[in-house]
């Protein structure tokens, strides 16, 4: 199982999707890969944002990506690409060019278990409580997406 993770940038909640997943699956005893990529190469060859990583760090996450754009054999190589927000979304479906790779595109949001929200926030342009809420959010969502893949 192959699962990318896929945001805006890739500096800040698909790399936080990948590093919260990765150690969650690992420890499920998972055998799966994750990675992220953006639907911009805006920070491409980037390190995750400093901001990200120390509150990752902090909650026991280290998050090592490198910044890169969606690729279209992204499409053929991953099982499932999960957007982080309905932009995200909207762009992936856009990028894929068979109904099959389509179907492939998930959003975060269909795993979180509060459903007062509705996608992963961006924290890139506020303050450290943006960041804490992207971990949280994203901790939920990955305990649930791991189960849909042990169902699977
Ligand atoms: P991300 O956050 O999509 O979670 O990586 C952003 C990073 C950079 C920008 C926007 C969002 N930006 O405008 O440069």
């Amino acid at each position: 199982m192959k699962i990318l993770f896929v945001c805006l940038g890739n500096i800040c909640r698909s790399p936080a999707a990948e590093g919260i997943f990765s150690k969650k699956a690992h420890e499920a005893g998972l055998t799966v890969t994750a990675d992220s990529a953006g639907t911009s190469a805006w920070h491409a060859g980037e390190k995750a944002d400093r901001r990200m990583r120390q509150t990752a760090k902090n909650r026991g996450y280290e998050l090592t990506s490198i910044s890169r754009p969606v690729v279209s054999s992204d499409f053929d190589v991953f099982d499932y690409l999960i957007a982080m927000d309905d932009k995200n979304y909207d762009d992936l479906r856009q990028k894929a060019e068979t109904t099959a790779q389509m179907n492939k595109v998930l959003r975060m949001r269909d795993f979180f278990s509060d459903k007062r929200y509705d996608h992963v926030p961006d924290p890139y342009y506020g303050g450290t409580q943006g960041f804490e809420m992207v971990i949280d959010l994203l901790e939920d969502a990955s305990d649930n997406l791991i189960k849909f893949i042990q169902k699977q």
